[in-house]
């Protein structure tokens, strides 16, 4: 599938994004592992997150649903998992791959993890390391590549584990393996990330402390079934907040979104660059901070971005770089090498598009430097990324000639009916498929 887009266009309305994709993946993981029933509403229904329901599935739990975004799930407790038949099949997720590995690692039985072409060239040593520390048996391909075989029936033993990334993948990896390990688990982060597997855990009844940095667990408790409402995905929401920026005169409410402290990078930065934002209604749901955000049209500045900002904006930075593209001057981003692992290599991908579209570019090893500019139009290569597909389609709003993109089908892993929203909301988008 390739999107089409004509140039120009407004963005204005009121729309809810999709559910947030890291809490989707992980009110399943909980639930599957808690006593009782848990029941999710709003739940991303993004290929991603039915990887993840059908790993469970396939270990025995019952899970009714998705379907309009509720889900049902009959915890199986935390040692009530079954084997799986055959591998499981994480697809382009690397969210299911590196939390079930950790989970997995504290299993009974042996497992396999596998995924798409994407996925299978994404480094997984970042997980092995921490397992193998905790006494797990963890093989994967040459490169500490995709596929994983776990060996179930090992004793974990707690450890503390600095990690050597900024990556929330990593440390619930680690947390999740801590709950079956004897002792504490605890690790340090270089900088903070999004700590959506600490507050779901405590919102499960289980006990995890951060003490000046140290995040903590003890192995060996149970987790007690809860209900969980998935706020929508400030990623998915960063699209429009970029969009409604670099358009003319528009206005556009995003309802219900999760604005957990570390995930608002999008708006730290946005607000840097002098974007008109305005949180109303905020509240706490289910142990998330979520609002309403009103975004209007306003003019960029280009800005360096704040070092502290990068963890907390990783996912964003493709839909960032296009409001860079509409800025006036220059924007510079460092110390975000991370990018070059994710779905894409995001600085790559994004600097390569950048150029068909006549920005002016230089690529550094951790970063980008955009020079403001004029949009044309052209062809542009997704690379089999999400973010970097929806990415260019709003493009299309600042751009003076008609814009391609591409590979267009992982859009679903994360943003289900993307084309068909951004055309309600004032995007000349047609979706064909190829
Ligand atoms: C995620 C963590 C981040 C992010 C990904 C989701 C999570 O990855 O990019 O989309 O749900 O924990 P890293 O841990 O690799 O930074």
């Amino acid at each position: 599938m390739e999107f089409q887009l004509l140039p120009g266009g407004v963005i204005s309305g009121e729309a809810r994004v999709p559910g947030d994709k890291s809490i989707s993946h992980r009110s399943i993981m909980l639930g599957a592992l808690a006593e009782g029933t848990t029941r999710v509403s709003g739940f991303l229904e993004g290929e991603d997150a039915l990887a993840t329901v059908a790993a469970f599935r396939a270990m025995g739990v019952d899970i009714e649903g998705p379907e309009g975004g509720e889900v049902s799930i009959q915890g199986v407790g935390l040692h009530g998992l079954k084997p799986p038949a055959e591998a499981l099949d994480m697809g382009n997720s690397g969210t299911s791959m590196r939390l079930l590995s950790g989970l997995l690692a504290g299993q009974g039985f042996d497992s396999e993890l596998t995924g798409d072409v994407s996925l299978c060239k994404r480094p997984m040593g970042r997980v092995i390391d921490p397992l193998r520390h905790m006494g797990a048996q963890v093989e994967s391909a040459q490169g500490g590549t995709p596929p994983l075989h776990i060996m179930g029936g090992q004793a974990l033993r707690g450890i503390h584990y600095d990690l050597p990334m900024a990556s929330a993948q990593v440390k619930s990896c680690v947390l999740l393996a801590g709950l079956y390990a004897s002792g504490d688990t605890s690790v340090t982060e270089p900088a903070p990330t999004r700590d959506h597997t600490e507050r779901m855990l405590r919102g499960f009844g289980y006990e995890v402390r951060n003490e000046q940095g140290v995040i903590s667990l003890r192995g060996g408790g149970r987790l007690q079934a809860t209900a969980i409402d998935v706020p929508a995905d400030i990623s998915s929401a960063a699209f429009f907040l970029v969009a409604a920026s670099i358009a003319p005169g528009s206005d556009l409410l995003l309802t219900h979104v999760g604005v957990n402290p570390t995930r608002i990078g999008v708006l730290n930065i946005l607000r840097l660059m002098g974007a008109d934002l305005t949180l109303k209604n905020e509240r706490e749901v289910g142990g998330e901070p979520v609002a309403d955000i009103r975004v209007r049209y306003a003019p960029l500045q280009g800005i360096d971005i704040p070092l502290d900002q990068v963890p907390l904006a990783i996912d964003e930075f493709p839909a960032l770089f296009i409001a860079a593209a509409c800025a006036s001057g220059r924007t510079v981003l460092r110390g975000a090498e991370e990018l070059r692992v994710k779905e894409s290599d995001r600085i790559a991908a994004m600097a390569a598009g950048l150029t068909t579209l006549g920005i002016t570019n230089e690529v550094l090893d951790d970063g980008i430097v955009i020079h403001g500019g004029t949009l044309g139009g052209g062809i542009i290569n997704t690379y089999h990324d999400h973010r970097i597909a929806m990415s260019f389609a709003i493009a299309a709003l600042r751009a003076t000639e008609e814009i391609r993109v591409l590979d267009c089908d992982h859009v679903s892993t994360s943003f289900p009916g993307f084309d068909a929203l951004a055309r309600g909301l004032g995007l000349q988008i047609s979706a064909r498929v190829d």
